[in-house]
């Protein structure tokens, strides 16, 4: 680890974003990014312009963690539509080097102030598979609390498995 930095994306941070998306693609973990449905750098291109006019419009926090130049995880809290704009997805990875050592924790709160403060949100709401188990500790120790669980909702690995539902009210 050299100098681990937080911020939100640049338009010029595209190359090391598709670069470390790539590399937790390949990993093939608990998130939606897989193998079997491989990112083209045209659609990540697409995906970042479309999270920039988010971020701008004021829908959508990202923060970026850099070691160094090398980006290295992101955490991102979008805002819902319509009757529940007051409620944010949010999402959390880091490269597999970088967990276990407390930067989570540390990414995840300071993503989930900034959508308090920069997007008014009183809600957090996120979804997990029910074999992540590292992740389950993780929202748990971060005082999310679990309101539902849907029985096959992911394939993974050529299994379906359930999607565990959690929220927490942002103080
Ligand atoms: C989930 C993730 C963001 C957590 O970040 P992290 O830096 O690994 O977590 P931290 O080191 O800050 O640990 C925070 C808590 O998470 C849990 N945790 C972290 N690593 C763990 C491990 N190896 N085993 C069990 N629990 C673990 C613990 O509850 C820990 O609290 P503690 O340190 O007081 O025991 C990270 O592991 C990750 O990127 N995983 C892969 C992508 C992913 O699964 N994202 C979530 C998709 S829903």
């Amino acid at each position: 680890m050299k100098k681990i930095t937080f911020r939100p994306p640049r338009p010029t941070d595209f190359e090391a974003l598709y670069r470390y998306a790539k590399t937790i693609e390949a990993e093939d973990t608990f998130i939606t990014l897989s193998p079997d449905e491989p990112l083209t750098k045209k659609a990540e291109r697409e995906h970042f312009q479309t999270d920039l006019k988010k971020i701008k419009q004021n829908n959508k926090v990202i923060t970026c963690v850099f070691d160094g130049k090398k980006m290295i995880g992101s955490c991102g809290v979008e805002r819902q539509g319509r009757r529940s704009r007051h409620l944010g997805e949010i999402g959390i990875a880091l490269l597999k080097e970088y967990r276990s050592e407390g930067l989570g924790k540390k990414l995840f709160s300071y993503t989930l102030k900034q959508a308090r403060k920069k997007l008014k949100l009183t809600t957090a709401i996120l979804q997990c598979m029910a074999e992540n188990k590292v992740a389950l500790a993780f929202y748990k120790k971060m005082g999310f609390k679990q309101y539902g669980r849907l029985p096959k909702a992911n394939r993974y690995k050529g299994r379906l498995i359930a999607a565990i539902y959690f929220y927490q009210h942002l103080k």
